[in-house]
């Protein structure tokens, strides 16, 4: 509540700065702790174990807001169930040249052609390392944009984060980097997960836990091409998938500025395509893969419709841009009204009710 009203405040003052400079200054305001402290109460009924980790609610920050692991606790601490940092490259990265994000207000949406920029692997292995916290931790991995060696890549970043890495999720799917999308691709992707989880394997602890294995796909992708992964994910031993990335598509959006801006579109206009090719992959899918939602939520009812298109968890990000740092907090309340309200016992009952509606839009 508090921090709904100082967000209405602030948002005219934030919107006035460039994207990447109000971005800057969120991350400093969550490092500072002076953001107001928003934990969720614990609800039985909204906690999950899956790929063998308790998710204590259902709702993550997705990849690309904290790319340097700078603050996953202060995010954990706004009310999120989970907390995805990166995406992380090898070496450093500075991405593409200044102005590379812009914001669709009309569209409630963002058009971000980063590129990668991050500190690399060993100043986040670092930071990470000093973490006191335990909250659920997911390293999002990724290739430097001039590399001889994409997968060799993404195998480093196995290796370097294995230790303290909740999960891993595998981004073939930024539109930023030339080239990355074509490991979804059949072969590149078989290779791919094949060397991914044999490093992964080769890294499990003394107790043999094995870190879960996240792959996360664009939604630009056709039929064929998401049957084509299914069918390759369905006979390797990834965990999960994160379903999706910023979309290349630009249908639908308001005649305002910014709109054919190069990069890649999230937020509001890509809530119905990604929620699609959510179920679309559900039904292609072994029933026991998780699935986690994303691409355009910003309230309760959106995060609902991820659910029941077949997601098990969700994330947020430019939701959080337009509605502030209480929207986690409202999300999570939100579901649990939703349980009240429709007398369900437990969120396994709303996941992939609407699956096959979603997947025949
Ligand atoms: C500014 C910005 C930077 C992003 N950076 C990354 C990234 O580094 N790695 C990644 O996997 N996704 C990245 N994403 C994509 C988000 O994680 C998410 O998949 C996408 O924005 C759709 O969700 P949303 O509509 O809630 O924003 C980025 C998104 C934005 C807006």
């Amino acid at each position: 509540m508090v921090g709904s009203l100082l967000f209405q405040l602030a948002r005219p003052a934030l919107f006035k700065l460039p994207p990447e400079q109000a971005h800057h200054l969120s991350i400093k305001a969550l490092k500072s702790g002076l953001m107001p402290h928003c934990p969720n109460r614990q609800d039985d009924r909204l906690q999950q174990g899956i790929a063998g980790l308790d998710f204590p609610n259902p709702l993550g920050i997705a990849a690309g807001y904290d790319k340097n692991g700078e603050v996953p606790d202060a995010i954990l601490r706004m009310g999120f169930g989970f907390a995805e940092v990166g995406t992380v490259t090898p070496r450093p990265q500075a991405g593409n040249p200044q102005p590379r994000i812009f914001r669709l207000p009309d569209d409630s949406a963002i058009i971000n052609r980063l590129g990668f920029n991050n500190q690399g692997h060993a100043a986040v292995l670092q930071r990470l390392s000093a973490r006191k916290e335990n909250g659920i931790l997911g390293v999002n991995i990724g290739a430097n944009k001039d590399s001889e060696d994409f997968v060799a890549d993404y195998v480093k970043g196995i290796e370097v984060f294995a230790s303290l890495a909740s999960y891993f999720a595998v981004n073939i799917s930024s539109p930023n980097t030339p080239g990355l999308r074509n490991l979804q691709a059949g072969d590149a992707l078989k290779k791919l997960l094949d060397h991914v989880l044999e490093k992964r394997d080769q890294m499990a602890d003394t107790a043999g836990r094995k870190v879960p294995v996240f792959l996360k796909i664009a939604p630009d992708l056709n039929d064929s091409e998401l049957a084509e992964i299914a069918a390759v994910v369905n006979g390797s031993m990834l965990n999960g998938m994160i379903i999706s990335n910023t979309t290349l598509d630009r249908d639908g959006l308001k005649n305002s500025s910014h709109t054919k801006e190069q990069g890649g579109l999230s937020g509001r206009p890509l809530f119905e395509n990604s929620t699609i090719v959510l179920a679309k992959m559900r039904q292609l899918l072994n029933a026991e893969l998780p699935i986690i939602g994303v691409g355009g939520v910003d309230s309760a009812k959106t995060a609902i419709a991820k659910l029941e298109a077949g997601a098990n968890l969700v994330q947020v990000y430019t939701g959080l841009v337009y509605q502030g740092p209480d929207l986690p907090r409202q999300i999570v309340k939100g579901i649990a009204h939703y349980l009240d309200d429709s007398g369900l016992g437990n969120i396994d009952q709303i996941i992939g009710k609407k699956t096959d509606h979603w997947a025949g839009l």
